[in-house]
């Protein structure tokens, strides 16, 4: 628990020191030439590229023995997240806010151990939140301890953080298919009539907002373990548990492609009816 505390101070220091004045520097300038990954809106720049290679520089000088994952050097079907202690990363997460200057790119370092988060720091510079925690040890916004207030769970009335994300492929029964249909059920009056959805345009966002409170759930097909590494121990610490989006799917690995995030300030009990009412919405198996 000490250790993962000196870890998450280190990896703290780097996001403010380092990566936030690049990010909040660069973002919706236009300066940076971008390119396009997986397809045309799967968006990366070089400046994605250029804090990836200083983290895992500064990861690897403080940390050798730890492997590292990142977004920038993952290649398909061969980067694997071992067991062992793994720093997971996602240089900018909401590359498409950072391009646009919307408010909402971050960076976020997560640590994972036998497939589990247990250290996570996620820094949006725009509006100078860092969020951060580690497991046992609580998650702070800043220098301030999240602390969530008790309030009931119910999927009806709540703010569920969702995403279009990048993956467009539209057929019966695709990915894109299940998650519109799954929003248009938990949206509308002969389903789940929620209070409604925001989309920050970054899965690290959306998590943390889920740990705050502020959103009851946050749900995404597509997602890739850097999007949520770092959130989803911020997320533990703050009560909230994280979930598979399909049916039935309660305990779940890090690498996983579809999460939902659920906040805390209640019962398991009313977490696990929520993701009950939630599951009988999406088209999803
Ligand atoms: C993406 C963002 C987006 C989410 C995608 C992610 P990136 O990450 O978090 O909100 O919908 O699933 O891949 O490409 O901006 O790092």
């Amino acid at each position: 628990q000490e250790q993962l505390k000196s870890i998450e101070n280190n990896i703290v220091q780097l996001l403010r020191e380092q990566v936030g004045p690049i990010i909040k520097e660069q973002s919706g300038k236009y300066l940076t030439v971008y390119d396009d990954k997986a397809n045309q809106v799967d968006l990366v720049t070089k400046s994605d590229k250029n804090i990836e290679f200083i983290i895992k520089g500064k990861l690897k000088e403080l940390y050798p023995d730890f492997l590292f994952v990142g977004e920038e050097e993952y290649v398909p079907g061969e980067t694997e997240i071992s067991r062992e202690p793994t720093f997971i990363v996602d240089p900018i997460d909401g590359t498409t806010n950072f391009i646009h200057g919307f408010p909402y790119s971050c960076c976020s370092i997560g640590l994972a151990v036998g497939g589990k988060s247990v250290m996570g720091a996620i820094f949006n510079p725009h509006l100078d939140q860092l969020f951060h925690a580690s497991k046992g040890n609580g998650a702070y916004v800043n220098d301030q301890k999240i602390d969530v207030a008790n309030r009931p769970l119910t999927l009806q009335k709540s703010v569920f953080g969702l995403e279009g994300g990048a993956d467009r492929a539209d057929s019966p029964g695709s990915n894109f298919d299940i998650k519109m249909a799954t929003y248009k059920n938990l949206l509308s009056d002969k389903g789940g009539f929620i209070h409604g959805f925001r989309s920050l345009g970054s899965a690290a966002m959306n998590v943390c907002y889920t740990a705050l409170g502020i959103f009851d759930g946050y749900w995404e097909g597509g997602c890739w373990a850097w999007d949520v590494c770092a959130g989803w121990c911020i997320l533990e610490e703050c009560g909230g548990v994280m979930i598979g989006g399909n049916k039935g799917e309660w305990e779940i690995g890090i690498d996983r492609r579809v999460y939902f995030a659920i906040r805390g300030g209640c019962s398991k009990e009313e977490q696990k009816q929520f993701a009950q009412d939630f599951w009988n919405q999406t088209t999803g198996d």
